[in-house]
């Protein structure tokens, strides 16, 4: 179990397209539970690979908030297999937008199919917070961002303030 480090918008690597994962291996297995614990200890709510530099098709979420009650998702090569009409509005944030949250719209329930980490195929249906979290991550997989589905001016507000915060931090070190 590690800690691994989050990369911050703007940079390439969270723009790539990720491959899918063609076989289930125990470094796999081991950088879904490192990836696990670097969002709890965050904390966040989801974490994609690209996050922690790994172009591959992997997110994990738990959307519980409650350090006592944990119900993790580990999902390789999630792809979504039907979306809702109805659609809902969250305020989303991103660990690699820190501090920076904008609301999006997103449709209310998603079908996804997804490997689990023993490589078995399953199929779930989720709705509102968990559905937001996991269509959020699935996009970070095809190097969407959150701010990607918001106007451009608020969109170019937000990444203005991050490229400062990344000159000020360099500037520190
Ligand atoms: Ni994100």
């Amino acid at each position: 179990m590690a800690i691994l480090p989050i990369i911050i918008a703007p940079d390439p690597r969270l723009k790539a397209e990720c491959d899918p994962v063609e076989k289930v291996t125990p470094e796999l297995v081991k950088l879904m539970d490192d990836m696990l614990d670097t969002m709890y200890d965050a904390p966040g709510i989801g974490l994609s690979a690209p996050q922690v530099g790994r172009q591959q098709q992997i997110i994990v979420a738990d959307v519980s908030k409650q350090e006592d009650v944990r119900d993790p998702y580990q999902m390789i090569n999630p792809e979504i297999l039907w979306t809702s009409k109805d659609v809902f509005s969250y305020e989303e944030g991103c660990l690699s937008l820190p501090e920076q949250y904008a609301d999006v719209m997103r449709p209310k329930q998603v079908r996804i199919s997804y490997l689990d980490k023993t490589g078995c195929s399953q199929i779930i249906e989720v709705e509102d917070l968990l559905a937001v979290c996991l269509q959020h991550e699935m996009d970070h997989l095809k190097g969407i961002l959150f701010v990607d589905h918001i106007s451009k001016l608020k969109r170019d507000l937000i990444m203005r303030k991050l490229r400062k915060m990344k000159k000020l931090e360099k500037k520190g070190k």
